[in-house]
């Protein structure tokens, strides 16, 4: 066969994902993979799997015999296809995946991709390679040098990870048996690749990490740095407009995080902060360690410090226990803080963490029940809040050619999708856009031209109190 090796990275879940799938990307085009869309022609198919929710290895497996098939295909033409597994399934299911999947050549765990290139190698000699193991090195030290070049590929918004793992132990959440116990990145690191960002183009990062608000690299002076430490040193970064950063636990949004949401104007005014459930029984029997009135508390405060923050949560319902009173609770939290926008998931039990082994698991048709009601709540929610945007103004940053010609999309401060007429020149810049309609999830609007009388509320607006 000639021309490039095809590599195709099918990703699952999580942020961290889409992050680490550029990752992989990265490192793999230094040994001449190109990326294909196409899963039929790619000559390395890697599965980037999550382990968060619902049967999820079973999901993988299903997956892989789709692969499987195509496997079957590609060799009838003589072609041959390796088959990976990555992601969060690849470390909790390590060897068993081989054993039970003949069609896989290779399963990588996170911490690990740093080393594809070799354990391709390895499997092209046709052995069956698994490399779970968490490294002692530096587990960061492979991120750096892949990103300026690949930057332009990111476009104008960049996720960059400054932590990694979790500490937390929820009952009911594998991560800190998949990723392992809580490690940031030292903050010089970190600025330096913003840096290296900064001049590729970027001009908006989120600063990602399991548990991202427990940062606490190294900073300048050797001493631990906060996530407000760190904001604030990538705020000092030319070019970058905007930060953001996710996943937070209520528990580590410390007053000089709160603080950062008045002070930085670079510290965007959304915030994913998860709440899981409305009602403090089912808040304490998950080891969340904040009670609801804690985290409404807390919403209170950092709407005080930006009074036009806009919130996201998780949700799960159907815990073990979870009476249709404490379901009620959610509900109510939902009502109470007025989301932008959320997640939420039926429980779903994963093997080795404590909820999973209560004898109290609640019946399927409760859960799709609940799900259903709380999902309609939601959307009704951020369908308000997308209507309380139209006839604002506020900056957006555009970031991609829009659906039609003419078109760019850019985000508004609260991550909306927003669609406006601009020339392709203009994307990275960030232009004050008054918003004239809504369709789905996305907003329409045009750019206020020069010589237009700005709106008073530039910036700001789209309070999203329900
Ligand atoms: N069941 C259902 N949802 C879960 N999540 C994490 N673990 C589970 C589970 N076992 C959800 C949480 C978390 C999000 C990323 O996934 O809401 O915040
Ligand atoms: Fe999982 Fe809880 Fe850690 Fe989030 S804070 S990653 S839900 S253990």
């Amino acid at each position: 066969m000639s021309g490039p090796k095809k590599l195709h990275v099918k990703s699952f879940g999580c942020q961290m994902n889409v992050y680490d799938a550029q990752r992989m990307a990265d490192t793999l085009a230094r040994e001449g993979f190109v990326e294909t869309e196409t899963i039929e022609d790619a000559d390395l198919v890697i599965l980037n799997t999550c382990h968060i929710r619902e049967k999820a290895a079973e999901k993988v497996y299903s997956e892989l015999g789709r692969v499987r098939r195509l496997k079957d295909e590609a060799a009838h033409h003589g072609r041959k296809v390796t088959v990976a597994v990555a992601g969060c399934v690849a470390q909790a299911e390590g060897a068993e995946i081989v054993r039970r999947a003949p069609t896989v050549d290779l399963v990588v765990g996170p911490q690990n991709y740093h080393r594809l290139p070799d354990l391709i190698a390895r499997a092209a000699q046709g052995e069956r390679v698994v490399d779970t193991e968490f490294p002692v090195e530096d587990k960061f030290d492979h991120l750096a040098p892949a990103s300026a070049a690949a930057t332009r590929r990111r476009g104008v918004s960049a996720f960059l990870t400054v932590q990694e793992g979790c500490d937390k132990f929820c009952t009911f959440c594998v991560v800190p048996y998949t990723r392992g116990a809580e490690v940031s990145r030292p903050a010089a690191k970190i600025v330096a690749e913003a840096e290296r960002l900064a001049t590729a183009g970027v001009r908006e990062i989120t600063l990602i990490g399991q548990n991202v608000n427990s940062y606490h690299g190294e900073g300048a002076d050797g001493r631990p740095l906060s996530l407000a430490g760190l904001v604030a040193a990538v705020a000092d970064v030319p070019r970058i407009a905007r930060i953001r950063y996710t996943t937070s636990h209520p528990r580590d949004m410390d007053d000089e995080l709160i603080a950062a949401h008045r002070d930085l104007p670079q510290l965007m005014p959304q915030l994913h902060l998860p709440v899981q459930s409305g009602s403090d029984r089912i808040l304490a029997a998950m080891n969340r360690r904040h009670t609801c009135d804690d985290y409404l508390r807390l919403v209170e405060r950092l709407r005080r410090a930006r009074p036009d923050m806009a919130f996201t949560s998780d949700f799960i319902v159907g815990f073990p226990g979870e009476t249709e009173a404490d379901f009620q609770a959610t509900l109510a939290v939902v009502e109470d803080v007025g989301y932008a926008g959320a997640f939420s998931f039926k429980y779903s039990p994963r093997p080795g963490t404590p909820a999973a082994e209560r004898d109290d698991q609640v019946a399927d048709t409760h859960k799709a029940e609940r799900l259903a009601r709380l999902q309609a709540l939601i959307d009704a929610g951020q369908d308000r809040f997308n209507e309380s945007c139209v006839g604002r103004t506020f900056d957006v940053l555009l970031e991609k050619p829009g659906r039609h010609a003419g078109q760019l999309v850019g985000r508004s401060p609260y991550l909306q999708p927003v669609h406006v007429t601009a020339e392709p020149s203009r994307i990275g810049d960030i232009v004050a856009v008054t918003v004239t309609s809504m369709g789905g999830n996305s907003l329409f609007g045009h750019i206020v031209a020069p010589g237009e009388r700005p709106p008073a509320n530039i910036g700001t607006s789209a309070i999203a109190h329900a």
